[in-house]
């Protein structure tokens, strides 16, 4: 696997290669990351991987000095998947000390994870597009339990006509539930036992709205989440398209929710 720092070597390292998947990444990779590498490879000649601790997505009170960079172990778990190549840029490649552009995709960046996270889906989507002009990807790959952000880089795609197809790879569990995420290696012993009933109260509510208003299901399933201990920060049900409310002609819906465990916030959806 080639190791790269620079922007000057990928872009030598891309004109060589002509069909190019993509996966960006902050580190810390588990199986889901692993999954997005696997499907990668079933998509292009050559796969490139970048770990990149992104400070622009993080908000003044949350984990950017505490986010696990695991490095080493990462690299080592990209050579057993047969990547091609990673990426591991500083701060200083990404943002120049006079960077004045922001990428802001507005309508869809606002509810959910960006009302109680404000500027973070501004950062992800200037870090991608960012990524998407060094690496120039035919393809690139992101996991659905952060289907927010998803939505968010496809409306950037599609706007910006950034010429890169985009392919949401189903999330990965664990065997009682919990969708993979770096976060949840904070969670303390206790919270690590509770933090699957995420997932059950999704699939609970999944089921209660064949009988149920949305707004009592969504009402129950808050207080369902509240009695095991979870702090609630949304649970939602909304139009799989485009992230709005739902109408009465709506079928295609998905459930959006995110809690804190004590100092871990978890988000899933169904
Ligand atoms: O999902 C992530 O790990 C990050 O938000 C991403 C897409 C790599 C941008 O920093």
């Amino acid at each position: 696997m080639q190791t790269f720092t620079t922007i000057s070597e990928i872009r030598a390292w891309r004109k060589e290669n002509p069909r190019v998947a993509f996966v960006p990444t902050m580190g810390n990779l588990h199986a889901g990351h692993l999954q997005l590498v696997r499907e990668a490879k079933k998509r292009a000649d050559k796969v490139i991987v970048s770990i990149f601790v992104n400070p622009t997505q993080f908000g003044v009170n949350e984990d950017f000095s505490t986010y696990p960079r695991t490095e080493t172990r990462d690299c080592e778990l990209l050579e057993n998947e047969d990547c091609d190549a990673v990426f591991l840029p500083t701060v200083e490649t990404i943002y120049s000390s006079n960077a004045q552009t922001t990428v802001s995709v507005s309508e869809i960046s606002q509810n959910f994870c960006g009302a109680s996270r404000a500027g973070h889906f501004d950062g992800v989507a200037t870090v991608v597009c960012k990524l998407f002009n060094i690496v120039q990807p035919d393809v690139a790959l992101f996991g659905l339990k952060d289907f927010q952000q998803f939505a968010v880089i496809q409306t950037m795609v599609r706007d910006l006509h950034l010429p890169v197809e985009l392919v949401g790879v189903p999330t990965v569990r664990e065997s009682d539930g919990l969708a993979m995420s770096s976060r949840n290696g904070y969670l303390t012993e206790n919270e690590r036992k509770i933090a699957p009933q995420l997932y059950k109260t999704l699939q609970n509510a999944r089921e209660n709205l064949a009988t149920q208003t949305i707004s009592d299901v969504e009402k129950s399933a808050i207080s369902e989440l509240e009695n095991v201990g979870f702090v609630v920060d949304y649970f939602n049900v909304a139009r799989r398209c485009d992230l709005k409310l739902v109408t009465e002609n709506d079928d295609d819906l998905i459930i959006l929710a995110a809690a804190k465990l004590g100092k871990t916030r978890l988000i899933d959806n169904l």
